[in-house]
């Protein structure tokens, strides 16, 4: 794994935006997997700015998110389609049909999952995935335990991830107990993999990531196996590595 310190949140998001722009304008039909959450706004504000100044194009571009609430409609507000659509796809000049993020409110949850794998198939795989990391090494809304044979799956959220996430919601009550989201496996067959480590608050998860063995109670740790992943962590993330000086 290739490492790159970032000062801080602010550097963080540009390098990993700079990186993402430069693939795309080498690539215009790049197929880039996407995250959610509080890691990446810095980066679709910095893409956005950089389309409005510059006209990087996102025409060709196709975008497959990684993850979904089950039981949210897209148009809710604390879905992820709705959050990409508001923090990125409304911004750039991508076309809404190529952007995919799993469907989280439909009859059959199951064959959604089904559905989902065999798109990401159909279109050749993810050529670039962008993640975030949960503070219990989760990658996607794989929770420890998960298999690394896992595709697209429902998953049970554990009380940690809904209690981290419960600050975009109103209360506790009010997150989703269940979720769609691409599996280990799924993730694993990305081409590359750009890693977001942000914060005082991830540095045990980045510093287990860094010293620890590869085990499915820790996910993140299956990247050790990918043979192209970079991890983009800012120095608040790095205070708990013992590798690190
Ligand atoms: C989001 C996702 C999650 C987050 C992780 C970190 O689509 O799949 O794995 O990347 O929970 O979230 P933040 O960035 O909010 O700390």
């Amino acid at each position: 794994m290739k490492i790159i310190e970032a000062k801080d949140y602010q550097d963080l998001s540009k390098i990993a935006a700079d990186y993402i722009i430069k693939k795309v304008c080498t690539f215009p039909e790049l197929k880039l997997g996407l995250a959610t959450g509080g890691t990446p706004i810095g980066i679709y504000s910095n893409l956005i700015t950089d389309h409005q100044k510059n006209g990087t194009s996102y025409q060709g571009v196709t975008t497959f998110n990684l993850d979904e609430y089950v039981g949210l409609s897209g148009d809710h507000p604390k879905s992820y389609r709705y959050y990409m659509n508001h923090n990125l796809f409304d911004h750039i000049d991508i076309q809404k049909n190529n952007t995919f993020v799993p469907l989280g409110d439909v009859d059959d949850i199951q064959r959604e999952c089904t559905t989902y794998e065999n798109l990401l198939q159909e279109h050749g795989g993810i050529d670039l995935q962008i993640l975030g990391i949960g503070n219990n090494g989760h990658v996607g809304f794989n929770e420890p335990g998960t298999s690394f044979d896992s595709e697209t799956h429902v998953v049970q959220l554990t009380p940690s991830t809904r209690k981290a996430n419960a600050r975009f919601f109103s209360s506790l009550e009010e997150v989703p107990t269940q979720a769609i989201t691409m599996g280990i496996s799924t993730i694993m067959q990305s081409k590359e993999i750009l890693l977001l480590i942000s914060g005082e608050q991830k540095k045990d998860a980045l510093n287990r990531l860094l010293t620890g063995n590869i085990d499915k109670n820790f996910p993140a740790s299956v990247l050790k196996n990918h043979p192209n992943v970079t991890i983009i962590a800012d120095t608040a993330a790095f205070a708990g590595s013992k590798v690190h000086s």
